[in-house]
Parts: C-alpha cells; sequence; structure tokens
C-alpha cells in the first residue's frame, strides 16, 4: 500500500502538506485552514482500514481531501471505493481537485453537506474516520456506532490536542460495552472503537 503509492497521489499529498504548513504559519483563519491531518495518522488510518471486514467506507471532514488520499490507498487494495462528506463549499471544491488531480475520482464519493443529515443511511459501515467539529462528535459517535458490522472500526482524530472537549465522548466511550477501546498516540491522538 506504502511502498507504490501511485505518482498523482504522492503528489498532491506534497502539495497539501506544504499549503496547511503555509496556513499555520501565515495566519491563515480558522475557517479558511485546512486543518489536515500529519502524515503519521494518515499511514495509521489507512492501515486500519485495510484490515477492516467488508462495508461502507466513511470519512466525516473531508477539508480539501488529504486524509481522504491516505484513506483511498487502503480502499484501492480492498477494491472498495470510499466515501467522504464536506459541509462547506470551498473546501468541497478543493477537494473535488484534490481526487481529479490524485485521479482517484473514481474511487472516492465526495458528499457535499451535513454529514449528520447523510451518515445514518449507511447500515453496514465497515469504517469510519472522524475529523468533523469536535462539538458534533457525540452525535455522530450515536449515528455510527449502532451501523458497524462487528469487527468495523470507527476512529477519532484529536482525542489527545482536544481532550478537555471531548473526554465526556472519551469516558462514555470505554464503558461503552458495544465496543473495545484505545486512544492511540499518533498524530493528535486517535480514538479507535472496535464494534464486538
Ligand atoms: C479537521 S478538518 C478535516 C481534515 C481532513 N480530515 C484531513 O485530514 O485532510 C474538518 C472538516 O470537517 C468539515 N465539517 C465540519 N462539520 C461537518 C459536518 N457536520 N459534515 C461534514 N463536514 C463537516 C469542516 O468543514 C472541515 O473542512
Amino acid at each position: 500500500m506504502f511502498h507504490e503509492i501511485p505518482k498523482p497521489v504522492r503528489d498532491r499529498m506534497k502539495a497539501l502538506e506544504a499549503l496547511d504548513a503555509k496556513d499555520r504559519q501565515d495566519g491563515t483563519t480558522q475557517l479558511k485552514r485546512l486543518r489536515q491531518i500529519p502524515p503519521e495518522s494518515g499511514k495509521f488510518i489507512a492501515l486500519m482500514a485495510a484490515g477492516v471486514p467488508k462495508g461502507a467506507m466513511l470519512e466525516i471532514g473531508t477539508s480539501a481531501g488529504y486524509s481522504a488520499l491516505w484513506l483511498s490507498l487502503a480502499c484501492k487494495l480492498r477494491g472498495d471505493s470510499l466515501v467522504t462528506f464536506e459541509l462547506l463549499h470551498e473546501k468541497a471544491d478543493l477537494a473535488a481537485q484534490t481526487f481529479k488531480k490524485a485521479k482517484i475520482e473514481e474511487q472516492v464519493e465526495l458528499v457535499r453537506g451535513d454529514a449528520r443529515g447523510h451518515v445514518g443511511e449507511y447500515e453496514k459501515i465497515a469504517f469510519c474516520f472522524l475529523d468533523a467539529e469536535k462539538e458534533m462528535y457525540a452525535e455522530f459517535y450515536d449515528l455510527v456506532v449502532p451501523n458497524l458490522v462487528s469487527g468495523g472500526l470507527l476512529i477519532a482524530d484529536n482525542a489527545i490536542n482536544h481532550q478537555e472537549k471531548l473526554q465526556e465522548l472519551l469516558d462514555a466511550a470505554e464503558a461503552d460495552e458495544r465496543v473495545d477501546v484505545m486512544v492511540v498516540p499518533v498524530g493528535n491522538g486517535l480514538l479507535v472503537c472496535r464494534k464486538l
């Protein structure tokens, strides 16, 4: 999966990494910033996504499509496609450019709008990467976990760098007997929930 990343995917990853790094230094507003995961988180979620059972492969919070590029590697290996949701038009336009430039338009479905109106439609979810606003995480957790297939994964970003905001959810997930959970200290901290 990582040994032969197609050149158009690699090139777009590098371009987005440079754009995201610039964003973080030049005072770009929170709304406009790409707020991407770091490369090590991308690798980790791709590794996890590669091994889940059959079912829908979802991402909530596309931004410019950087994490989706990593997940597309796992989807390609599995012969699956990724469905990724983005609320903001400007970000969704960037993501559409990403998927075109990376030549993965056929492997990724970009859904524009609030994912809260769509995620409940997927009855058999094999994998979901959650990377939206932290205030919505509990709502998404409640939409995704009931529909995860056995052995399916929900992975949520920012479990360490936004631990305070997410503490209630982290505690609830820990106590939730439908899943086994662990916070993995990769990148900003990833909450990994595996459905029993
Ligand atoms: C942290 S960024 C995602 C970064 C992306 N996962 C990456 O690593 O390349 C969060 C994104 O989630 C989007 N978002 C927030 N709430 C959303 C919702 N309810 N439905 C869909 N997208 C949402 C935001 O517009 C923003 O682009």
